[in-house]
């Protein structure tokens, strides 16, 4: 088994990303693989930005694009490559995907193309898995004052008919996340070994 291998979980507020990512780390390091696992926002100086961007909307959607480019370029030469490179697999709770498919949707202006456009100094992964649920059902868990300025269900709507969309045209992965957790990450760990396998 080649153990150099880029795995991106990726999908809409609330659908378990880092949840899974999580477990998915500690099912592959207990079957003694070496284990990196990462975030965007990164935990960079870019994505403390970026968090605190979270919380206010009146950030233009283009600066969040840039940022999210920027923190994600960064994030690819010093951490994801460099563990890639060391023979690590890598596992990234969102990735570019995030930013095609938020970006794109918040605003009529920023076309998926654009935002390819600047990503494209970030490395592609080897696999990637898209978590999906209902809106209505992962932002009913949180509470109002809780919520980030993505977390509104129109939006959210908006933003997974186009993982959606975008995974059926990429080839990806989709999970159903609606289910009970050792479920849905029993169906990630299957793809995620059978791609491993297979690679
Ligand atoms: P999230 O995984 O929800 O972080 P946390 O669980 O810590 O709140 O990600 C933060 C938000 O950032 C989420 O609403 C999606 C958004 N986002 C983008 O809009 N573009 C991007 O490129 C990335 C990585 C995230």
């Amino acid at each position: 088994m080649k153990k150099k291998f880029f795995i991106v979980i990726d999908g809409i507020d609330g659908a378990g990303t880092t949840t899974h990512s999580s477990l998915l780390a500690g099912f592959l390091e207990g079957r003694g693989l070496s284990l990196h696992l990462t975030q965007e926002p990164s935990n960079s100086d870019i994505g403390q930005i970026l968090r605190k961007f979270l919380k206010n909307k009146e950030i233009p959607p283009c600066t969040d694009a840039l940022l999210f480019a920027a923190d994600r370029s960064l994030h690819y030469y010093n951490e994801i490559k460099s563990k890639l490179d060391e023979g690590y697999i890598v596992i990234s709770d969102r990735y570019i995907e995030s930013s095609i498919v938020y970006q794109s949707v918040q605003s009529d202006e920023i076309s998926i193309e654009w935002v390819k456009e600047i990503n494209k100094f970030a490395g592609e992964p080897d696999l990637t898995i898209i978590l999906d649920i209902n809106p209505k059902i992962s932002l009913a868990r949180k509470t109002q004052e809780d919520l980030e300025k993505f977390e509104d269900t129109i939006f959210l709507d908006k933003v997974r008919e186009l993982y959606l969309k975008r995974a059926e045209q990429k080839g990806y992965y989709i999970v159903n996340s609606d289910d009970i957790i050792e479920i849905v990450q029993e169906k990630i760990q299957k793809i995620v070994i059978d791609s491993l396998l297979n690679n």
